[in-house]
């Protein structure tokens, strides 16, 4: 551990209220709806709850137009976006579907999802097909918790070994309330531990948590 991380004694802790900065997330696009009458929405509030079964949730406010279309169909799918997608990120997150069709008015296309109804927007590198096992009324949010039933990726960066390469994609990320292109790449799942010998060989990612 060469760099020295220790902290700067000369700057205090401050105490600020209880609120919801966890920094960076993924501004995700979800879309819902049938191919014939898609939405996409904006989310922000999502992640992975388990890994085997493969467990997402979104937390959705039940004005949003898209809530009564998920709790309907009991369907979404949760669409990576990247730099070149953030101001269609960020225009589908201040708008609603109530009002327009935002997939035309942002030149987004959807494709037909492998396994649900849902289709997915063709300009995200991946998309989670997810079918919905529960909703927890937790305040402002309602949490779908959803199962991930396929994993619909763009070729370009799955290998010939199926390995999945996100690098290339230029995956975007949101902090507080701003979006940010991803930097370099810092490591890999499981370098700090790893031998030496090994950590040459070792060009594995995020697995296995
Ligand atoms: C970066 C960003 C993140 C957001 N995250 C969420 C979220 O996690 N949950 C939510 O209900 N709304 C979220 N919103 C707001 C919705 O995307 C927004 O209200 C949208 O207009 C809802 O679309 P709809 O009415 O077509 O469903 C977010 C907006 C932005 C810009």
């Amino acid at each position: 551990m060469p760099e020295n991380i220790s902290p700067d004694l000369r700057y205090e802790r401050k105490m600020l209220n209880a609120g919801t900065i966890l920094a960076p997330l993924p501004a995700v696009m979800v879309s819902c709806g049938t191919k014939e009458k898609a939405n996409v929405f904006t989310a922000a509030w999502t992640g992975i709850l388990c890994t085997r079964p493969a467990v997402t949730y979104i937390s959705v406010r039940p004005s949003r137009y898209s809530y009564g279309i998920i709790k309907e169909t009991g369907e979404f799918a949760i669409n990576l976006t990247t730099s070149k997608m953030v101001r269609e990120t960020d225009f589908c997150g201040m708008k609603s579907g109530r009002d327009m069709d935002k997939i035309k008015k942002c030149g987004l296309h959807t494709a037909p999802s492998f396994r649900i109804n849902a289709p997915i927007i063709s300009e995200s590198p991946l998309s989670l097909e997810c079918k919905v096992k529960d909703i927890i009324p937790l305040g402002s949010h309602d949490m779908f918790i959803a199962d991930i039933i396929a994993v619909n990726a763009d070729g370009r960066y799955i290998d010939s070994k199926g390995k999945i390469n996100l690098q290339q994609a230029g995956l975007m990320a949101y902090s507080h309330g701003e979006y940010f292109s991803l930097g370099r790449k810092l490591g890999s799942f499981g370098y700090s531990a790893a031998k030496r010998s090994a950590r040459k060989r070792r060009n594995v990612t995020g697995r296995r948590q």
